[in-house]
Order: structure tokens, then C-alpha cells, then sequence
């Protein structure tokens, strides 16, 4: 086929596949900037976008582009180094129009896709793919002690910029890009055969400027982000406490429904006493299970909230209570403790 054959071809998918890729990097500096002006509507997004059929689809062509980009990157270099034989190592100076980021190309595009790896680890695999492949909270990536909902994208950019490394990987990262952005910009225009002298001097502006802004924007944004984790600015917001409170009640409903039609299908599967009765206590320890990730969560992400503070005191006066209990009175105590624990957070519902 001529597009995958032609060394013209091959050039177009890698325009097309950059051209998508600057309208996404595009749309996702401006996402990312709602994080800053409006944390709490910037996680209503993630809540929306989240792992619904639609994010999935966007999210499998995004990666699809990205390895067809990566891989016709390759097949380029080689095909180029190919024809030049040897006569590449023999260059020492650049000719004044060739320009140094024109030649660097495929080291600076394994920069960026080093940072992505290092990104997507950071987010995209402890939000979207931890959604997608279970609604367990055991799965879920912890954050400052506790099970962080997957949805909250402030809670993970708190966790990765909490971390000091992560605004100098992502400088160096947006150096690369920035290049190698300028660059292909251009020259894709250059492949569609928009290379005369009246167009391609305004198009090498275009490309500059699209590239400044996106990337100035990216790199203000890890400065931005790297403060409000350094303050803990996303843990302690009221705001945002409450909408991380309003998910995780909406989780324990969820549970409490899945949990009473197991419950249900147990009683009507028609096994024996003995049996069922194995059955519900292992439904009951899950149960339990959830219920004490969520109970922290609840308690490290949402602390100054009245009805959590209350929550808090009242297991503080229960553990008292307990160790002033003489020796032996001691189960009741700490059953009486686990129930307040979950009837507490029924009553928040
Ligand atoms: C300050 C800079 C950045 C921040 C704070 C940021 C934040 C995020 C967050 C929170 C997500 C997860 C969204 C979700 O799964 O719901 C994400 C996904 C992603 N980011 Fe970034 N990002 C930044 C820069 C970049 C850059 C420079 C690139 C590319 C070179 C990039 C590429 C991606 C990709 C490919 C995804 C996965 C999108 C998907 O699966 O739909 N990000 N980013």
C-alpha cells in the first residue's frame, strides 16, 4: 500500500499521528488548567471521563497514534540512515538551514515517551486502568495512608507532585517536548507540500508560538501543582473535602446494594444451614474489609469535616474506654467500636 510502502507515505502517517497528538496535548493543558482555576469541576471531569465505554475508545486511539507515531519514528531513522550509509558520522557541522532539533528528532521523542512512561505510571495506571479493571477498593492506590478514589484526580496530582522528582522529570520532559513539538509541527505542513518561501517562514512562527504556549502552560502547571502538594493544599481544601466525601459515600451505597443482593442470592440458593451460614460470614468479611478502607479514607481525606471529626472523636473515646475496661470486658468493647465505625457512616448517607 502506498501510504506504508512510500517514504512520502510513511511521512504522512507520521504528520497525521503528530497533528493528533498537538490538538490532544492541546486539549489536555487546558483540562489540566481547570485543576488550577476550579479543582473541585476539574475532578467532576475525571469523575465524567473516568473508564466509561467513551474514555476507553479515546483512550485506545490516543495509544494507538502514539505507537503508530513511535513505530513509523523508527522505520523513518532507519530508512534515512539506510541511504546516508556511513556518511552521517562524516557530519560535524550542520548546514545553517538544518536545524539542530531537525536532527535530533528520534532522541528527542525517546525523551518524551521516557517521561510518558514515567507519567502514565504516575496516573493514567492508578486512575483510569485501576477503574477499569475492578470497583474494589483493595485495588486502589494508596495516597497519604489511604485508599485514594480513582476519580479524584486532585488526590494523585497531590501524590506525584508530593514527590521531589517529579517537577525536575517533567522539566526535562517538556524541554524535549518543546523541540521536538516546534519541529514536527512545521515539518508536517512541509510533508503536505506547504513548503514555499511565503508560507513556511509563517508556519515555523505558528508552530512556535502553538509550542511556547502549550508547553509554557504544562511547565507553569507542574510549578503550580508542586506548590499546592508542598502545602497540602488538595488534602486540606474544604471543598474538595466534601466532594471527595459525597464519592466515597457514594462507594459505601454501592457496596451496602451489592452486598444485601448477595446476601439475598445466598438465602434463595436453596444450600444447607451450615453452608449458608460459611457463605454469609465470608460476605460479611469482605464486607467488613471495604468498609474499613473506605472508614480510613474517609478519615485521612476528608479530617475536617464536622461529621468525620465527630466520627474521629467518638473512636478516640471508644479506644479509651477500652484500655481503661477491665481484662476480659474488652470484646464487647471493640465490637461495640466496629459498629460505631459503620453506623456512623450509614448515618452520614
Ligand atoms: C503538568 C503536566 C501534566 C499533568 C499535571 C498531567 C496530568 C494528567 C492526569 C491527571 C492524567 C490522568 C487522566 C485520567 O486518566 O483521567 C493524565 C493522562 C495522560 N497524560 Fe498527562 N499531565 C501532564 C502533562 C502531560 C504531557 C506533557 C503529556 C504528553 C507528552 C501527557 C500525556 C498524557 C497521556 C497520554 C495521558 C493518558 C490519557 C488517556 O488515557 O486518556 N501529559 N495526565
Amino acid at each position: 500500500m502506498w501510504l506504508t510502502n512510500s517514504s512520502i507515505g510513511r511521512k504522512l502517517i507520521m504528520s497525521i499521528t503528530g497533528a493528533c497528538l498537538i490538538l490532544f496535548l492541546t486539549f489536555h493543558v487546558l483540562m489540566n488548567a481547570v485543576a488550577i482555576v476550579w479543582p473541585t469541576a476539574y475532578n467532576t471531569i475525571c469523575q465524567l471521563l473516568g473508564a466509561n465505554w467513551y474514555a476507553l475508545v479515546a483512550s485506545m486511539g490516543l495509544a494507538a497514534l502514539f505507537v503508530l507515531h513511535i513505530v513509523y519514528a523508527f522505520i523513518l531513522t532507519l530508512q534515512n540512515r539506510k541511504a546516508r550509509g556511513n556518511d552521517r558520522y562524516n557530519v560535524t557541522t550542520l548546514p545553517p538551514h538544518v536545524e539542530w532539533s531537525s536532527n535530533n528528532m528520534l532522541v528527542l521523542g525517546i525523551v518524551v515517551v521516557a517521561f510518558l512512561v514515567v507519567h502514565m505510571i504516575q496516573f493514567w495506571a492508578k486512575m483510569q486502568l485501576v477503574e477499569a479493571l475492578s470497583h474494589d477498593p483493595a485495588t486502589w492506590a494508596v495516597v497519604d495512608g489511604a485508599a485514594a478514589n480513582p476519580a479524584m484526580g486532585t488526590l494523585f496530582i497531590h501524590a506525584a507532585f508530593s514527590e521531589v522528582w517529579t517537577p525536575i522529570v517533567y522539566i526535562i520532559g517538556f524541554v524535549a517536548l518543546w523541540f521536538h513539538m516546534n519541529h514536527g509541527f512545521w515539518s508536517m505542513f512541509q510533508t503536505a507540500g506547504w513548503n514555499n518561501d511565503t508560507w513556511l517562514p509563517r508556519l515555523k512562527k505558528v508552530a512556535c508560538w502553538w509550542t511556547t504556549i502549550v508547553v509554557g502552560l504544562f511547565t507553569i502547571q507542574a510549578v503550580w501543582f508542586t506548590y499546592q502538594a508542598k502545602e497540602n493544599a488538595y488534602l486540606n481544601d474544604k471543598e474538595l473535602q466534601e466532594q471527595y466525601f459525597e464519592t466515597y459515600v457514594e462507594t459505601i451505597q454501592h457496596d451496602q446494594e451489592a452486598f444485601q443482593s448477595k446476601a439475598m442470592e445466598i438465602q434463595l440458593s436453596g444450600a444447607d444451614q451450615s453452608e449458608m451460614a460459611v457463605k454469609m460470614a465470608e460476605l460479611q468479611k469482605e464486607v467488613d474489609a471495604k468498609s474499613t478502607i473506605m472508614t480510613n479514607a474517609i478519615k485521612v481525606f476528608c479530617k475536617d469535616l464536622p461529621q468525620v471529626k465527630a466520627l474521629i472523636r467518638q473512636e478516640e473515646e471508644m479506644q479509651k474506654m477500652q484500655q481503661q475496661a477491665p481484662m476480659g470486658g474488652g470484646e464487647e468493647v471493640i465490637a461495640d467500636s466496629a459498629a460505631v465505625d459503620t453506623t456512623n457512616v450509614k448515618l452520614q448517607n
